[in-house]
C-alpha cells in the first residue's frame, strides 16, 4: 500500500523531532548522578511522600476532575483565585493544551531560538508555524520576538527563566512585551524555574496575569517540587483561557496521587526554602568552578548551568559528554536547542557538583 493510502496525521506532525529526555543510564559505571533533567538533588518534600502514599488504599476512586483541593490550595498559598487556575499533567500537558486550544492551520507562534523544545512540538502537532525570534547573548529579545508579530500570530511562548539557557527577561521587559503584543495574542509565560531566581528585577508574572486578559503563567511541581514523576503542573490565567482549556482536557486529567503530593508539596514552604538554599550555595559555586577551568558558562538563574565547550576535537561537548558519562555523571546533550557545543549540566548534591568539576578538570588536562 502506498503511504497516501494509509491514514494521515496533519501535515506538520511529521516535521516535529521528537522529544529526547535526558538521559539517566551510564552503562558500566558504578555510580550515576542523573544531572541531565533539572530534577532536584533534595527530592520532594517528605510531606509529599506521605501523601502520595496515602492515596494507596484508594486507587479504585476516580480523581476529582475539577482538581479543587488542589486548586485551592496553590490558590492560597500564592493569593490568586482558584477559578482562575487550570491544573495538568506537567505543564507540558498545559502547554499542548494551550496549543490545541488557540492554534490551527495556517496560524503562527513564536518562540525563542534557545527555547524550550516542547514549544515548536505543540505548535507543529497543531497545525500551526512556528516562528523563531533569534535570542542576544543566549537571552531572549523582546524587540526580536515583536518584530516577528504579524496578522498571523496567536501565541508567544517564553520561559522565563529559560531552559536549557538559564537565562532571564527583566519584569520591565516582559511588560513591554505585553504593552506592544496585540490584545488578541496570548502571552504564555513559562515560569517553570521562578522560585530559583533571585534577582529584584524577575516576576513569574502573577500581576500581568490578574490585570489582562492575554497572559498566563505557567508553573510545574517538576523542579523546585521535586515531583517530576507525578506529572503535574498549573496554570493561572485569565477566566476565559481557562475555561476554554477545561473544555478540551481530558476529564481526569491530573491523578489523585499527584493532586495530594502536590497539595502537600506547595505548602512545605521550609522545603522549598532548603531546596532553594541549596541551589543558592551550589549555583554560583559551580558556575565559578568551571569558568576556573577556562570554559565559558552562560550566566544562569535557575538550577542548571549551560557550559559551553570548544570546537577543538578531544575538546567537544559530545567528546566532554561522554568523558562524564563513562564516571556516572550524566548531563543533558543539548543539540537539539541548537547549541551542538554545549553541555546543561543541573545543580547537583554537593558530591555530584564536586565529582563534575573535578571530572572537567580531568577532562581538560588541568589539575584540580
Ligand atoms: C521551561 C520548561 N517548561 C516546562 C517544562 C515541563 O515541565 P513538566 O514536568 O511540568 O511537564 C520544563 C521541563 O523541563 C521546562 O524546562
Amino acid at each position: 500500500m502506498t503511504a497516501s493510502l494509509r491514514p494521515q496525521p496533519r501535515a506538520g506532525v511529521l516535521k516535529i523531532d521528537a522529544y529526547v529526555p535526558g538521559k539517566s543510564d551510564a552503562p558500566g559505571a558504578e555510580r550515576v548522578f542523573k544531572l541531565s533533567s533539572n530534577e532536584t538533588p533534595l527530592g520532594p518534600s517528605p510531606k509529599a511522600i506521605a501523601a502520595y502514599r496515602a492515596v494507596a488504599d484508594h486507587l479504585h476512586d476516580y480523581p476529582d476532575g475539577a482538581a479543587t483541593a488542589l486548586r485551592e490550595t496553590i490558590g492560597r498559598v500564592f493569593g490568586l483565585d482558584p477559578a482562575r487556575i487550570a491544573c495538568g499533567a506537567g505543564s507540558d500537558e498545559l502547554i499542548n493544551l494551550l496549543a490545541d486550544g488557540y492554534l490551527t492551520d495556517g496560524d503562527e507562534a513564536i518562540h525563542t531560538t534557545h527555547g524550550f523544545l516542547m514549544y515548536p512540538i505543540a505548535i507543529l502537532g497543531s497545525g500551526a508555524t512556528p516562528v523563531v525570534a533569534p535570542e542576544t547573548n543566549f537571552t531572549a529579545s523582546v524587540d526580536a520576538i515583536l518584530e516577528r508579530v504579524s496578522s498571523r500570530t496567536k501565541i508567544v511562548f517564553l520561559a522565563n527563566p529559560n531552559n536549557p539557557t538559564g537565562t532571564y527577561v527583566p519584569f520591565d521587559e516582559i511588560k513591554r512585551l505585553h504593552r506592544e503584543l496585540p490584545p488578541q495574542v496570548l502571552l504564555v509565560i513559562d515560569a517553570a524555574y521562578a522560585e530559583y531566581v533571585r534577582r529584584n528585577d524577575y516576576e513569574a508574572g502573577i500581576e500581568l496575569v490578574a490585570t489582562n486578559e492575554n497572559v498566563v503563567m505557567l508553573r510545574t511541581f517538576s523542579k523546585i517540587h521535586g515531583l517530576a514523576a507525578v506529572r503535574l503542573g498549573w496554570l493561572y490565567g485569565p477566566l476565559h483561557v481557562v475555561d476554554a482549556l477545561n473544555r478540551i482536557r481530558g476529564p481526569f486529567n491530573v491523578n489523585t496521587p499527584a493532586m495530594m503530593a502536590g497539595i502537600a508539596a506547595v505548602e512545605d514552604s521550609a522545603h522549598i526554602e532548603r531546596s532553594r538554599a541549596h541551589n543558592d550555595r551550589w549555583l554560583p559555586w559551580l558556575a565559578e568552578e568551571i569558568r576556573k577551568l577556562g570554559l565559558t558558562v552562560t550566566p544562569s538563574v535557575a538550577n542548571f548551568v549551560l557550559i559551553h565547550f570548544p570546537e577543538a576535537k578531544g575538546r567537544t561537548a559530545a567528546d566532554a559528554d561522554a568523558f562524564l558519562t563513562k564516571r556516572g555523571l550524566v548531563l543533558r546533550r543539548v543539540s537539539a536547542y541548537k547549541l551542538p557545543n554545549a553541555l546543561r549540566m543541573t545543580v547537583g548534591t554537593e558530591e555530584a557538583n564536586r565529582l563534575v568539576v573535578a571530572a572537567l578538570a580531568e577532562f581538560l588536562g588541568k589539575t584540580h
